[in-house]
């Protein structure tokens, strides 16, 4: 079973990707008295519409999800209209934190997927308060951003989604390191197809998506992250071993240590069964350590006590 906590638009999103993809039963658990009951009476009546053959459950005690290989955690406030992830640390730390601790007491070998912002220092809180093993704890938003740059790619090269591959890496926020030598088109460096200035635009489109997204229909987005957390769901289940940028927590790769951050790894069975390091130039290490240091002076505004 794979338990999503946080009945709100983005578990719900993952929970139709997830159950119309058949990947397993899906447990929606909310603090909110009726909310993930209603929502997955709903989703079982579209279920039985598809003629889908796994079920969904709604409850409000975390007790159920014991048993459950995979854990989303999708819980917290989302960022309004004006707002920059980072300033939602103190509000979700604590919220992460609990849930950090019943996940840990209920379903320990679990694979845990993040979408919690500001992402970054969530997964730090949840791996510190946890104290679950670091290949198990992951967060989900370099697959959102890497999807947000293919599809800015693509769009401007009339050319499918699928034939690009984008690579981002770094924060999940303003300071995300979109990496323009290491994406692709064909197989082809990306370089070949677009100029400096449109790569400028793709890369700054990127970084802005999020916020246009509120901007536009006054609150974040959903559908991007429930699509990313099925796929990032499906490699574990189905022990697929492709490669995800996600945000996992350095120790020694990259140099780095005590960091969780948005790197290319493969997922399996395990969790990130393997981290990949890629060769950056010396101008791509100074962007992504820009990245780094936003990340730690945001997990420096944690109060101690939620991250034990
Ligand atoms: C996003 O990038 C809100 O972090 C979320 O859409």
């Amino acid at each position: 079973m794979i338990t999503i906590i946080g009945a709100g638009k983005v578990g719900t999103a993952a929970a139709i990707y997830i159950t119309y993809e058949e990947l397993d039963d899906v447990l929606l658990i909310d603090v909110i008295q009726g909310r993930p009951q209603g929502e997955a009476l709903d989703l079982s009546h579209a279920l039985s519409i598809l003629g889908k053959s796994v079920r969904v459950y709604g409850s409000n005690d975390f007790r159920d999800m014991a048993g459950s290989d995979i854990v989303l955690v999708t819980a917290g406030f989302p960022r309004g209209p004006g707002m920059t992830r980072e300033q939602l640390v103190e509000k979700n730390a604590e919220v992460v934190r609990d849930i950090a601790k019943k996940v840990a007491e209920y379903a320990p070998n679990a694979s845990v997927i993040l979408t919690t912002n500001p992402l970054d220092s969530m997964v730090y809180v949840f791996y510190k308060a946890s104290k679950m093993p670091r290949y198990k704890v992951m967060g989900f938003s370099g697959v959102l951003d890497s999807g947000r740059m293919r599809y800015y790619i693509a769009s401007r090269l009339k050319v499918s989604p699928a034939v690009v591959d984008a690579v981002v890496i770094g924060q999940h926020g303003e300071k995300m390191f979109p990496v323009p030598r290491l994406s692709r088109v064909a197989g082809a460096p990306l370089e070949k197809f677009l100029g400096s200035e449109d790569i400028k635009k793709v890369v700054e489109d990127t970084i802005k998506a999020g916020a246009k997204i509120i901007e536009l229909r006054g609150y974040s987005s959903s559908y991007g992250p429930g699509a990313g957390l099925m796929l990032m769901a499906k490699a574990i289940k189905k022990d697929e071993k492709k490669m995800f940028l996600t945000s996992v927590c350095l120790d020694g790769e990259y140099g780095l240590h005590d960091i969780c951050v948005n790197v290319p790894a493969i997922l399996g069975r395990n969790g990130v069964e393997k981290i990949i390091e890629y060769d950056l130039t010396p101008e791509e290490r100074k962007l992504f350590e820009e990245s780094v240091k936003a990340i730690r002076e945001n997990v420096a505004q944690v109060p101690p006590k939620y991250l034990e």
